[in-house]
């Protein structure tokens, strides 16, 4: 099983739903200036197989990672993605963000904390206890920095902003020679020969978000209000967002 090959194709499906991601990525990690050599620790929230924590480790050689995660069917495949990778400096853990003791042991612990495309699944309420969390997990003067969907202060801007998203997603699936959703899961469970993969992820699946985000406003009194310093939107096109937050 060539695990490198499937995190591609990984890949290769997610930057078709997600605008810009690999430049998000890029930006996400290029703009705190921590010195790359240093021995930086880093969370990245709703890590999936750990895609923004494998960019991390390629910026920052003395790094390491914690990722997090609560789907055990993508938490496997990113374990075995850094055994296929020889990567020592991740540590996935399978917790759910919510809850408040997995994070008891992460007492400004982190110099940067990352997150993609993930923290929409929250509700509002558990976005900002985990922006609450985010904020005591860090290290003063460490960054965050979150990649999402976040969603215009306008509903009808909004409902145009999703509609245009929807017309990239089917644009980029039909360029991009990529698998869609359900062909990623069909063509892996396939070679696995385990029919029921998407079932096991569908079973471990918690979601209770938008899929258009909290509004841009909510975020920034959000975070304002856990005692962030410095908020501010670095990058933004329509409903796609990433906002950092320095503590
Ligand atoms: C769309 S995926 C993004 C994965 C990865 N960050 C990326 O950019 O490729 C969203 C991830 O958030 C995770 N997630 C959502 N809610 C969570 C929670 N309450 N606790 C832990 N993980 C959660 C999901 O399991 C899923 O893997």
């Amino acid at each position: 099983m060539d695990w490198q090959q499937w995190f591609a194709r990984w890949e290769a499906m997610q930057n078709c739903y997600v605008p810009y991601r690999m430049h998000r990525f890029d930006l996400m990690l290029r703009l705190p200036d921590l010195p790359v050599d240093d021995r930086i620790h880093i969370l990245d929230l709703g890590c999936g197989l750990g895609s923004v924590a494998f960019h991390a480790l390629g910026r920052y050689p003395s790094a390491s990672v914690v990722a997090v995660d609560w789907n055990p069917v993508l938490l496997d495949m990113g374990r075995r993605m850094a055994e296929a990778r020889h990567e020592q400096r991740i540590r996935f853990v399978r917790a759910d963000i919510r809850e408040a003791e997995w994070w008891r042991e992460y007492e400004e612990a982190f110099d940067l904390v990352l997150s993609a495309n993930a923290l929409h699944w929250l509700n509002a309420e558990h976005l900002a206890e985990t922006y609450r969390r985010v904020h005591r997990a860090l290290k003063p003067g460490g960054w965050f920095m979150n990649s999402d969907h976040i969603a215009s202060d306008y509903p009808e801007t909004q409902a145009r902003y999703r509609q245009l998203l929807k017309a990239h997603q089917r644009a980029a699936l039909s360029t991009d020679n990529a698998d869609d959703w359900d062909g990623f899961w069909q063509a892996l469970s396939q070679e696995l020969g385990q029919h029921d993969l998407l079932a096991q992820y569908d079973a471990a699946e918690i979601w209770e978000g938008s899929d258009d985000g909290q509004p841009r406003q909510f975020h920034l009194d959000t975070l304002r209000a856990c005692g962030f310093r410095q908020v501010e939107f670095h990058w933004q096109e329509m409903g796609e967002a990433i906002i950092g937050a320095r503590k």
